[in-house]
């Protein structure tokens, strides 16, 4: 076969399913393909596990799908880029064989253990080191956890790896991660972007457990024989760090330089700035992460259950049928702004920004008589956009330049979500012409290593356009400004009321 034109391949290995996708040298999508996870198990709540062979098999699945649309051959693929689900925690033993089910993002089993090594670091020294707090869903306090409640399991652990990582190591045999998915570990400083020693000699944990770091555009492997069989790529073909699905993501979108800020929705929601230096929050509410991009960096507000607020209440209320998601927004759409009152707090899984509270609990308020199934579906849609709101006031306080926000994301495709986050943010937001998530920036990240685009901010400035603006409607911001105020009571309201599962003493 020979090859015409320069084809680049983008692998997301997300929660509910992988993405292979190709685009060519100008940044076109070639092909596409995703293939489903087996949904990952949640034994008790709060937890949150992953099979990673799973991850494998979908990855050579969509992979050999994508090819196949596409009408290529391995030859035709010039480089691969991963994402991926940030912070999983997978361990392998000596022969690479997965140890027990990764703990992936949002398991938030591990308070005790973000107390004991806070307590353990310091505070204040944990974030000189780190840039963040400890939070349950960084990587570090699952790897504690493993190692107090399963032993034997530890015991047998000699590698750790980034659910991204592990599908990487499979197609080409290295351990290898980027320093933005790394940033989620708890065990980068992330301020100079290599491994803490002080950070893993206070989790005791071996640095020869851990990848080799790179950049983002910097290629660390090629496909092997195995990888080849597995897939049909080109033994030999160059792999690029890529970056965690946030990062990757954002080179996407177009966040790539200081002022440009995203709004995505998808299972969980992310608000993204990018800076030119590590911005601090003290109160260590937003995350403060590597860009995929040399020498830059990001914070980001993450609320834990954006999408997954509106797929627990179709998977629990709506009818079956075709285009649920189309027909619970169009009943939200038949309700005015402001749910006539209803509020609703997404805390289905915790929550991180702003609370910092792995216990938070969700929260449907101020329903009466009057209300509908409609106002709820409307509130729920708000209550995310509410969500997303609290980090755009804490970077206005953090005095992050805020000059445009593109949204991404399920919540991206959603007429009435569209503007509903216009009017909750007050301000305009960006939709690009074709927003194809994190599989595109990790692909993006790999033509830059391919020679293709000198940079990364050339490859996504080159490749993607704003389509359509979307501007806050006058009549209804007052309303809804009332609405975010009222929004911002009802966690410190109903914080105590329950007491808290996951704090109990876990079994031995
Ligand atoms: C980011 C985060 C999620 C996961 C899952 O901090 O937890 O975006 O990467 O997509």
């Amino acid at each position: 076969m020979r090859q015409t034109t320069t084809n680049l391949l983008g692998i997301d290995v997300g929660t509910s399913g992988t993405r292979a996708l190709i685009i060519n040298e100008v940044g076109q999508v070639v092909a596409s393909s995703s293939q489903e996870h087996v949904p990952f198990a949640s034994p008790q709540i709060g937890w949150a596990e992953q099979e990673p062979v799973d991850w494998w098999k979908a990855t050579c699945a969509a992979v050999r799908q994508a090819l196949s649309h596409a009408t290529l051959g391995g030859n035709d693929i010039a480089c691969i880029g991963f994402s991926g689900q940030m912070h999983g925690a997978v361990m392998l033993d000596e022969q690479d064989r997965v140890v027990r089910p990764a703990l992936i993002w949002c398991d938030v089993r591990t308070a005790h253990e973000c107390r004991r090594l806070t307590e353990r670091v310091g505070a204040e020294r944990l974030i000189q080191l780190t840039s963040n707090p400890a939070l349950p869903n960084f990587t570090a306090t699952k790897l504690l956890w493993v190692r107090e409640h399963e032993p034997e399991q530890w015991e047998r652990v000699r590698s750790l790896m980034l659910p991204k990582d592990y599908v990487r190591l499979r197609l080409t045999g290295e351990r290898a991660t980027d320093v933005a998915d790394a940033s989620g570990t708890l065990l980068l400083d992330v301020a100079h972007r290599r491994w803490s020693r002080e950070m893993l000699a206070a989790a005791e944990i071996p640095e020869q457990f851990l990848p080799q770091l790179y950049e983002s555009t910097a290629v660390c492997g090629r496909v092997s024989a195995e990888g080849a069989a597995a897939t049909a790529l080109n033994c030999g073909t160059p792999v690029v760090a890529g970056a965690g699905d946030q990062g990757a993501g954002a080179v996407g979108l177009g966040i790539v330089t200081p002022g440009a800020v995203s709004a995505t929705i998808g299972t969980s929601g992310v608000v993204f700035a990018a800076t030119d230096q590590p911005a601090l929050d003290p109160k260590g509410r937003l995350h403060t992460f590597c860009h995929a991009i040399p020498n830059r960096w990001h914070v980001m507000g993450v609320t834990q259950a954006a999408g997954l607020s509106l797929r627990w209440f179709r998977d629990n209320f709506a009818d079956a049928g075709e285009n649920r998601y189309e027909r619970l927004t169009a009943e939200a759409e038949a309700v005015s702004p402001g749910a006539e009152g209803l509020l609703w707090t997404p805390y289905l899984m915790g929550e991180r920004t702003p609370h910092l509270d792995p216990n938070a609990r969700a929260a449907l308020v101020g329903l009466t008589a009057s209300h509908t199934r409609h106002h709820v579906i409307r509130a729920i849609l708000e209550g995310v956009g509410f969500s997303l709101r609290d980090t755009l006031t804490i970077l206005e306080e953090m005095r992050v330049p805020v000059r445009s926000i593109r949204l991404g994301g399920g919540g991206a495709r959603s007429p009435v979500w569209q503007q509903i986050q216009a009017d909750i943010y007050g301000r305009e937001v960006e939709l690009v012409e074709a927003e194809e998530g994190p599989a595109y920036g990790a692909a993006l990240l790999a033509g830059v290593a391919a020679g293709l685009w000198p940079s990364v901010e050339c490859a996504s400035n080159s490749a993607i356009r704003v389509a359509r603006k979307v501007s806050p409607r006058p009549e209804v911001v007052e309303l809804i400004r009332r609405q975010y105020a009222a929004y911002r009571r009802v966690y410190p309201a109903t914080c105590n009321i329950l007491q808290p599962a996951t704090n109990a003493p876990q079994p031995q």
